[in-house]
């Protein structure tokens, strides 16, 4: 089905239809070639917080949001909106707004426990980032539909199908050569009013998006080994 000519409408209600799946599997050697190749790129991704000024081509940002919106969702409702935002203007607008809860937070919102989280990162108040970055996606939860009669229709494991969502957005902006943050500043309320959402959406997170600055340094972090993070019944 191609996106462009066919559009998507619910299906709440209507019958199963299934339709042959099967697609070709792939040989062991070059599964194992592919998971190698993915798991050395993806262990190169860093969460950017100085970004270059240089614009990125739209296109790469459309095909990502285009992967992500291909993630699996509680029953299939979809409930994420991406929100690109390349006007300097609402950009700073935005960063204003962040930096006055931001600032609350770190001067004592957070709480010690929350602070002391933090501080290994090197993050404060200050959000260079927000207007730094050429380009923003702010992503918002669909909390719930409107049935053709305006009645309010719930969506089904809204946070994970969105987490989801962008975990793979994430993965498609690095694996295309983009670098990105997730910010998440608290409370984003502010996000739906800057960006005139309607009341069925709620700011999941706001992504800026770009080229990491020359002079751009990462916290030095180690992740957890595979062993720390599995175990085999
Ligand atoms: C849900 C979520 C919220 C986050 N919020 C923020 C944030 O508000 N500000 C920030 O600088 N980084 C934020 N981060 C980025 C994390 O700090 C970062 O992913 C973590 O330190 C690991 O670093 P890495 O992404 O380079 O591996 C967030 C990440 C996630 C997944």
């Amino acid at each position: 089905m191609s996106p462009d000519t066919e559009q998507w409408t619910p299906t709440h209600g209507e019958p199963y239809r299934p339709v042959a799946y099967r697609p070709d599997r792939l040989p062991s050697a070059e599964s194992l070639a592919r998971s190698a190749w993915l798991r050395e790129r993806m262990d190169e991704r860093r969460t950017v917080r100085h970004f270059s000024p240089d614009p990125v081509p739209d296109q790469v940002v459309k095909d990502a949001v285009a992967c992500a919106a291909t993630a699996p969702s509680g029953a299939h409702q979809q409930p994420w909106t991406f929100v690109l935002v390349k006007d300097a203007q609402v950009r700073r607008r935005i960063r204003e707004a962040a930096e006055r809860e931001e600032s609350l937070s770190y001067d004592g919102r957070l709480g010690e426990e929350w602070l002391a989280a933090l501080r290994p990162l090197g993050t404060d108040a200050v959000k260079t980032h927000l207007t730094d970055a050429p380009a923003l996606l702010v992503v918002f939860q669909q909390r719930y539909w409107l049935g053709p009669d305006g009645a309010k229709r719930k969506h089904y494991y809204v946070d994970e199908s969105v987490g989801i969502a962008v975990g793979m957005l994430l993965t498609a902006l690095h694996l295309s050569g983009l670098a990105a943050l997730v910010h998440t500043p608290s409370p984003m309320r502010f996000l739906s009013q800057a960006l005139h959402r309607p009341e069925n959406e709620k700011a999941f997170a706001v992504i800026p998006i770009g080229y990491p600055a020359e002079d751009c340094e990462v916290p030095d972090l180690v992740r957890k080994s595979l062993d720390q993070v599995m175990t085999e019944v």
